[in-house]
């Protein structure tokens, strides 16, 4: 086995588990701004309450996430015209590639915004009031929104579509029948982690 193929499945590996199931988790917990600033501030912050907390964290979601987004960057610039593909397939695969590189600005703009900002002015801890401020700004507001919106979407689709690619590269879905229950499993969980992310999101809006 050379190094490139264990490379290549700990890159599919690691979308899913376990920055796939965090992604799932943390758009999850977005649903608590509707149940306002103080439910919301106590059901996020009370995770760092752990002494754990940022083992964890570089554990289970930054180490993965990095080694996910460098490797990632890497099979994007060796990605070339797949002849062979139908122009659907061949959507998919260039969408997977322009989404994954939007997915990495979003998520450093991301951290940026609601981790270390707050962190380095001292305002760490009132996350809802941070969001909710950022969304109204009169001069940066709509960037930040259509910031949020775009990276959200680019996020739920290259992991739905991650899903279906994911069978592939491990040989899960073989025949015709069983690739067309991946296809449709991807296109179930793009909706519903679309459209439970812009719920949440409307609650600041
Ligand atoms: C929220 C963060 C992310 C999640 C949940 C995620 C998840 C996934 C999943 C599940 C796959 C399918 C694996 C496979 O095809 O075997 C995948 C593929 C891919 N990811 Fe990510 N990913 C994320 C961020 C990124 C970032 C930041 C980049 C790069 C800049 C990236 C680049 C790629 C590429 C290029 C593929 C396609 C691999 C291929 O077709 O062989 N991903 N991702």
């Amino acid at each position: 086995m050379d190094a490139h193929f264990i490379y290549r499945r700990l890159h599919s590996l690691t979308g899913i588990v376990p920055v796939g199931l965090f992604l799932i988790y943390h758009l999850y917990i977005q649903l608590y701004l509707h149940s306002g600033a103080e439910v919301y501030n106590e059901v996020v912050n009370s995770f760092y309450d752990s002494p754990l907390a940022l083992w964890v964290l570089a554990l289970i979601v930054y180490i993965p996430l990095i080694f996910h987004s460098v490797y990632g960057a890497m099979i994007t610039f060796e990605a070339q015209a797949q002849p062979n593909y139908h122009y659907f397939a061949h959507l998919l695969y260039w969408l997977q590639r322009l989404s994954g590189i939007g997915v990495l600005f979003f998520i450093i703009a991301h951290v940026w915004n609601a981790q270390l900002g707050p962190l380095m002015a001292d305002t760490w801890g009132t996350h809802f009031e941070h969001l909710a401020e950022g969304f109204a700004d009169p001069e940066s507001g709509l960037v930040t929104k259509t910031v949020y919106v775009l990276g959200v979407l680019g996020a739920t689709f290259h992991f739905a579509n991650g899903i279906n690619t994911f069978s592939i590269t491990w040989g899960i879905a073989l025949t015709p029948r069983s690739q067309l229950r991946m296809r449709v499993i991807s296109v179930i969980t793009f909706l519903v982690l679309t459209v439970s992310s812009f719920y949440a999101l409307a609650a600041i809006w």
